[in-house]
């Protein structure tokens, strides 16, 4: 008997000890797999209903390769898959769900390390709170973001370019027989969205927090350097066992402030706000939307990655990718934080060089002074708001117009594009109804399009303000995760259409301009819409789901809950 987890389930005497021997041989394993090797779980989100993650088993047996040639016994297990494009009503209801599921996995099965395959947006930060309240030795390998799109000689960015161009048809300025082509080709390899959306975002933070290895995050899924990394990972994970790198070990308070930093330099996805709050969380570590704040304050934007910049991850990739980008920020990081190889941070990318100064920019020539992200506070959000203040109009950045309220997306969906829309360049949309508990599941309905009368204006943005969250793909003037939210009574309920609208990013500010007993007055006379749900798993949800600034986790997953 050693004292590996494992061995208290295939070591231990007795029937049972005989019976998880038996029962594992009956997978074709020979004996001497329980001589005291190290087993390691492959943690898989493969799934078709995810085209994202779906060439995950590939990245799998890669990893198995790694893990047989370091003397440990790989097995894979799978764990529900969250498809950004299909679930619904979002994959934001089941981030949790998932990190449950992922986390009883761990703790209910006889391994001794993890490595954790993901890619698509939720798939990242699920796993890592997962693996982070099962704290065992855990690694993570993203699939890869996919390749760009190419039609017509265009290079398109699925998701950012996607939006652009869906403007353009339906306007009538791409025919149906263009936009059919854009379809097939927008999307057209394996791995997650080429742009700097949330995947790509989670998955180069998860190496920037020390839980991948060096140079993983962006490698495109095609590239046979995917599955090199991925087979050197599946060996990492076995030297973890001995080593006990843990994740409690690797994810710190210095580590997250490395994650956000990293965040705010490479223009990254509002969502990574309510992940890495979520994540923290689960390790007892209070990260709140000042850190954010004063992390983005003094971090300049440096990745040229749309939705915010010019290129594709591919670009980012090939111009150095994370460790190039992490060693031109160096000064604002803790470089002696540990990784999963048991270099500190700065070990690793210490080498790192830039080959594309177009790409990647310098802390002295920066696309923009500050992070991309910037936490707006006012009396309609009094726990907070974001906006993403390098993918939004530098014009409309202090901005006062009239409201035009839409009590919830189908009432939005229903009028944006009427003829007879009250609206012009100056008029701030509302949406409300849209936040964790409203809408349920706080989905990616922030991004409200441009009224249809307003396009043929030619005007491409205009200030647009909900509690719904927005893929990390758009851009625009654009303020999300307003908190609380309407359906528990926040200030957002009571905006009325006309009422004027104050957003001034620079003094981090977002209000209503009517005096405080008229707000008062009209939440006074406020009524909780309906619930979702009464039974199942979306109770369990509307019951213990937190808000935005909060990370949107199960307040009983917390350690200590009572
Ligand atoms: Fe999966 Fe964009 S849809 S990352």
């Amino acid at each position: 008997m050693n004292n590996k987890r494992s061995s208290q389930w295939f070591q231990s005497s007795g029937y049972y000890g005989f019976a998880r021997r038996a029962w594992l041989r009956s997978e074709g394993f020979p004996a001497d797999i329980f001589e005291g090797k190290p087993v390691v779980g492959i943690c898989n989100s493969w799934s078709e209903f995810n085209n994202c993650n779906a060439h995950l088993r590939e990245v799998a047996e890669a990893v198995k390769r790694g893990v047989l040639a370091a003397g440990g016994v790989p097995l894979e297990f799978p764990t529900i898959s969250l498809g950004e494009m299909f679930m619904a009503p979002t994959t934001m209801m089941f981030r949790n769900l998932m990190a449950m599921d992922v986390e009883e996995s761990i703790r209910a099965n006889p391994m001794d390390a993890v490595v954790l395959l993901c890619g698509c947006d939720k798939t990242t930060p699920a796993q890592l709170m997962g693996a982070a309240s099962a704290d065992i030795p855990a690694i993570v390998v993203p699939g890869g973001p996919m390749l760009a799109g190419q039609w017509r000689g265009q290079r398109l960015g699925s998701g950012t370019d996607g939006r652009k161009l869906f403007d353009q048809y339906r306007t009538g300025r791409l025919t149906d027989e263009e936009w059919c082509e854009i379809e097939g080709c927008i999307a057209r390899t394996t791995g997650h969205c080429t742009v700097m959306g949330t995947a790509s975002t989670m998955t180069s933070l998860a190496e920037a927090l020390g839980m991948s290895l060096p140079g993983c995050a962006n490698i495109p899924a095609p590239d046979s350097r995917r599955l090199a990394i991925a087979e050197l990972s599946g060996r990492m994970a076995v030297e973890m066992i001995e080593a006990g790198r843990i994740p409690s070990r690797i994810m710190t308070r210095e580590a997250f402030e490395n994650a956000i930093t990293v965040l705010m330099a490479l223009g990254g996805s509002t969502n990574a706000v309510v992940h890495l709050i979520a994540m923290a969380g689960r390790l007892n570590i209070k990260l709140t939307l000042d850190d954010f704040d004063r992390i983005s304050r003094r971090t300049a934007y440096i990745a040229n990655v749309k939705p915010s910049g010019e290129y594709l991850m591919e670009d980012f990739f090939y111009a150095g990718g994370l460790p190039a980008a992490m060693n031109r920020i160096t000064p604002l990081l803790h470089a002696d934080c540990e990784t999963v190889n048991g270099k500190t941070i700065g070990e690793n990318i210490s080498s790192a060089r830039t080959v594309n100064d177009a790409v990647i920019r310098t802390l002295e020539q920066p696309l923009y002074a500050e992070g991309g992200i910037a936490v707006l506070y006012g009396n309609l959000a009094p726990d907070g708001a974001l906006i993403k203040q390098t993918a939004a109009s530098a014009e409309l950045m202090n901005h006062r117009g009239p409201a035009y309220v839409f009590e919830n997306r189908d009432e939005m969906l229903a009028r944006i594009d009427s003829d007879d829309l009250p609206v012009d360049r100056n008029t701030v949309l509302v949406m409300r109804n849209c936040g964790p508990k409203g809408a349920p599941g706080f989905p990616e309905w922030g991004h409200i399009p441009m009224p249809r009368k307003l396009l043929n204006q030619g005007v491409p943005d205009m200030v647009r303000l909900s509690d719904a969250r927005m893929s990390g793909v758009s851009y625009g003037t654009v303020v999300l995760h307003v908190a609380p939210e309407s359906a528990i009574g926040g200030p957002l309920a009571v905006v009325r259409t006309g009422d004027e609208i104050v957003l001034d990013v620079a003094a981090r500010k977002i209000e209503i301009a009517i005096p405080v007993e008229e707000i008062e007055r009209r939440l006074g006379q406020f009524v909780a819409p309906k619930r979702h749900y009464d039974r199942g798993y979306g109770r369990l949800f509307l019951d213990h789901v937190t808000q935005a600034n909060l990370g949107c986790d199960f307040d009983f997953l917390s350690p200590g809950y009572v």
